[in-house]
């Protein structure tokens, strides 16, 4: 198969190198053009992630670099030459994606990891493997804005897993209203959160996160009806706070299902969810959307974020909750750059391409 080449804005950032890293080798894609902000814009990729004052390579993926990657050019992201490119990822911060996103999407496909449109009633909001047929707006989108690309976007990442498990409790149970509280990995703020703040410590508020992760998930979990999305009108309660973790989003989840289940019948229903999507065998596609632990001391971050790429959502100590109706709680463990953002992205555009979506 001829490879379809693709551009990574914000190559630079930690989504943006996630991106990379799932692209090395890619049976699918080719990386044909990198970009960022204008402070890298003429370097190539390795001095431009080089830091100045102490010469460290500032690479957030484990491993090394692609070696094909480190000597192309950084482009800056406002005049990215788009000629041969089949399909934009942008992974930048998010006052830059709202003006730069509609530029590449007017004649490209362009999967985004970043905030600006998620919300636009003609945008899909998916995670692969949840909400795929949400990508039937798309030709709405197109009509609406006169594009003949589109934007697709990627939720926030501590939306990613509960949106997951959630989808999996309400296909089989039914759910009514959801108690989260969040322990989410420094990453999850991009690069430039300062060391000091959160060292030995926990972050009690993160600005505008509670409310996001309530709509996003309506909005995920709702139906796609004649050109637009109806909400999921579940009850969300959100505390979302940093840990002084590197990497992961942990997720304390209460839900109220709407038919009562035992345990086990949620386990099942948490283990079986999702095989349809895993089953096409997608490249970057985990073999299981989530992997449940019978081990109380599981999930843990540090254990469980990178088991299958990053790709699964690790689930523990699910047991009654028995305050609310039809109760039951669990831990979840997800990897907020990886499945949350710069893979999830990857296997969006896989999908993509398999579902006619990208011109080849
Ligand atoms: N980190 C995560 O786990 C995660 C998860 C889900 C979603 N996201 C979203 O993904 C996006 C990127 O996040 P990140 O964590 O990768 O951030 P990051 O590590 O801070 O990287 C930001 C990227 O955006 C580029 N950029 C900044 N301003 C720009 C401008 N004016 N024009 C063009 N490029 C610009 C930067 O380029 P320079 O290197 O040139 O500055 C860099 O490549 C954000 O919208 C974030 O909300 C992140």
């Amino acid at each position: 198969m001829t490879k379809i080449p693709v551009a990574i804005v914000g190559a630079t950032g930690i989504a943006g190198q996630q991106v990379l890293s799932a692209l090395a080798d890619h049976p699918m894609f080719e990386v044909a053009a990198l970009a960022a902000s204008e402070r890298s814009a003429g370097r190539n990729f390795e001095q431009a992630i080089t830091d100045s004052q102490s010469g460290m390579l500032r690479w957030y993926v484990g491993g090394e670099p692609p070696t094909e990657a480190l000597a192309l050019e950084i482009q800056d992201a406002r005049s990215l030459r788009l000629d041969g490119v089949k399909l934009v990822f942008a992974a930048v911060e998010s006052e830059a994606a709202r003006e730069l996103e509609p530029l590449y999407a007017r004649h490209l496909p362009t999967v985004s990891t970043a905030r600006p449109y998620r919300m636009e009633p003609d945008v899909p909001l998916v995670i692969p493997g949840v909400n795929l047929d949400h990508l039937a707006i798309i030709g709405e989108q197109r009509k609406r804005r006169g594009w003949k690309g589109y934007i697709a976007t990627l939720p926030n990442c501590t939306a990613t897993g509960l949106a997951i498990t959630l989808k999996a409790l309400e296909q089989s149970f039914g759910v009514d209203a959801v108690v989260v509280t969040t322990m989410q990995g420094i990453s999850g703020a991009g690069r430039d959160l300062p060391a000091l703040d959160i060292v030995e410590n926990i972050i009690p508020y993160i600005p505008r996160e509670e409310e996001r992760v309530a709509i996003e998930t309506r909005k995920i979990l709702g139906r796609i009806g004649e050109g637009a999305i109806a909400d999921l009108p579940i009850k969300i309660s959100a505390t979302c706070t940093r840990a002084s973790v590197l990497a992961g989003h942990t997720e304390s989840v209460a839900v109220s299902l709407k038919q009562p289940a035992t345990i086990e019948q949620a386990i099942e229903a948490l283990e079986a969810y999702g095989r349809d999507f895993t089953s096409l065998g997608l490249p970057t596609s985990p073999r299981h959307m989530i992997t449940v632990h019978r081990n109380p001391m599981r999930p843990q971050p540090r254990l469980d974020r990178d088991t299958e790429n990053g790709m699964t959502t690790s689930v523990g100590r699910i047991r009654p909750d028995e305050v609310m109706p039809n109760g039951i709680k669990y831990l979840l463990v997800s990897h907020n750059a990886a499945m949350g953002a710069g893979r999830g992205a990857v296997l969006l555009a896989e999908y993509l391409v398999h579902a006619g979506l990208v011109s080849t």
